[in-house]
């Protein structure tokens, strides 16, 4: 726990500085939506685009930060908030260090989105929102869930028995549906330029 006795140490070398080594302004790309959706899919491949051009990114993946930092965490609402509050300390301190982040979480709660917003600067968070209906992503079902979710044997599973709350102004709004991963991948790498994070 902080106490009263623990202090900021500030460091000699800022996030600027970091950003301006690696040629590329840092920034938080925080994908959102159902899971089979295609958050990590997408996020992948935008990952390989940003690094075929140099750029100095990282991929902090829901399934895979389950498996280490907050493997202690289930899927009842408390543990989510905490699950999306930890990734969004992480996710800061790898903006710190200059870098293009992305995230890919369900990150199901508005509010717990917004607070990973609040804590970094303005223009930074970068909500993607992988807009693909609960209908194609229960077709899709990449990893048989929402079969063992429909049959009850998985409890408080997204857009079935537990909340999702869909962005109202997400950054990028992907509609997967009738779009290729290159497609939806490329739609985010030109927002980066537009907004000049990447050259
Ligand atoms: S979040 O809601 O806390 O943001 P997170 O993205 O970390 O979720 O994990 C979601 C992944 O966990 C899903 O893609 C799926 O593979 C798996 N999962 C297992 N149980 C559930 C559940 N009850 N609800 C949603 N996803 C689940």
């Amino acid at each position: 726990m902080k106490t009263e006795n623990t202090v900021w140490h500030a460091q000699q070398i800022d996030k600027q500085q970091r950003a301006a080594l690696k040629q590329q302004r840092a920034c938080l790309l925080w994908y959102t939506g159902l899971s089979g959706s295609g958050k990590s899919t997408i996020a992948n491949a935008v990952d390989a685009l940003l690094f075929e051009r140099a750029c100095h990114s990282y991929l902090l993946d829901g399934d895979n930060v389950r498996h280490g930092l907050n493997g202690d965490l289930g899927f009842s609402d408390e543990d989510r908030v905490e699950n999306i509050r930890r990734i969004s300390e992480v996710a800061k301190l790898f903006v710190d260090s200059g870098l293009i982040v992305s995230t890919a979480f369900i990150s199901p709660f508005r509010a717990d989105r917004a607070l990973a917003e609040s804590k970094l600067a303005s223009g930074e968070f970068i909500e993607v929102f992988i807009d693909t209906p609960i209908e194609v992503c229960e077709q899709r079902d990449p990893k048989g869930l929402y079969k063992l979710a429909r049959a009850g044997e998985i409890k408080d599973f997204t857009g079935i028995d537990s909340a999702y709350d869909a962005p109202e102004k997400a950054q990028i709004h992907i509609s997967t549906a009738d779009k290729s991963i290159e497609q939806c991948a490329q739609q985010v790498i030109n927002y980066l330029v537009e907004k000049q994070f990447i050259q």
